[in-house]
């Protein structure tokens, strides 16, 4: 997932979710410097693949004269609903990358219809917190993107998943930079549309409020608080399994 090198922790001395060696010579400027030419991919075989991952080493397009590690299995399994952040700032580069995992998103046909509002105000976050009970962690939060939905749609409603693809990319964006990262909705949107001076007829909205988790590092969950495997996936037939 990340160009420079997971910062997720744990895994032990063998472990693959250290930082590479290389990787701290790797200039963070911008966007401009994040298409690598070469990556170490990852290749995982199933839903506990954290040991049995294989390197596999790939060529991208670019032109940027780094050896870099793409973990993008650590980024996924390590991340997890933050609600209590540690008192410590994101770095700029940091949440740009983050918004970029968003810019870059799928959407319907193209049409991005996402906005994003980067708030890292004190008071300003305190005041985005009241617009739903189950926005309370926006106010510790170092950041907090609101994901701004578009104006209109078409009847199938496809803005809700383009906008819940934005954010999730956004997730793991935050989660391979060790950033732990909560979703809220937003019950007042009068509210919301004052605070973050949106357009009238910009009416929906939803929030990532994103910081250091203040409890423990992120680090791949063993076992996630999830349905069971089997019970989830259907082969073939609804109830097929294996
Ligand atoms: C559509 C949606 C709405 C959510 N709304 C809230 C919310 O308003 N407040 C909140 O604290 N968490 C919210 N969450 C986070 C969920 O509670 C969380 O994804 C779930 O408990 C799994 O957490 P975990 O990934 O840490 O295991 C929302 C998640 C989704 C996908």
């Amino acid at each position: 997932m990340s160009v420079a090198g997971s910062r997720l922790t744990g895994g032990g001395s063998t472990s693959r979710y250290t930082r590479p060696a290389n990787a701290s010579t790797l200039a963070r400027t911008g966007p401009a410097n994040w298409l690598p030419v070469r990556a170490t991919l990852f290749r995982s075989s199933g839903h506990s693949a954290s040991e049995s991952a294989e390197p596999r080493v790939g060529r991208l397009s670019g032109a940027c004269p780094y050896d870099v590690w793409v973990q993008t299995w650590d980024a996924i399994t390590a991340r997890r609903n933050v609600r209590d952040f540690a008192d410590r700032p994101i770095a700029a580069d940091d949440l740009d990358r983050i918004l970029e995992a968003g810019r870059r998103s799928p959407s319907s046909q193209n049409w991005q219809p996402w906005d994003f509002v980067l708030v890292t105000d004190r008071a300003q976050l305190a005041e985005l917190s009241q617009v739903f009970a189950g926005a309370y962690h926006v106010a510790q939060s170092a950041a907090t993107i609101a994901i701004v939905g578009p104006a209109a749609d078409n009847p199938y409603r496809r803005a809700q998943f383009d906008l819940g693809q934005a954010a999730m990319s956004m997730a793991l964006a935050a989660a391979d930079l060790g950033i732990g990262s909560c979703h809220a909705g937003v019950a007042d949107m009068a509210l919301a549309q004052r605070v973050l001076g949106l357009p009238s007829d910009r009416d929906w909205a939803i929030l990532l409020s994103l910081g250091y988790p203040a409890d423990r590092p992120l680090a791949p969950v063993r076992n996630p608080r999830r349905r069971p495997f089997d019970e989830v996936v259907h082969r073939g037939r609804w109830g097929g399994g294996r």
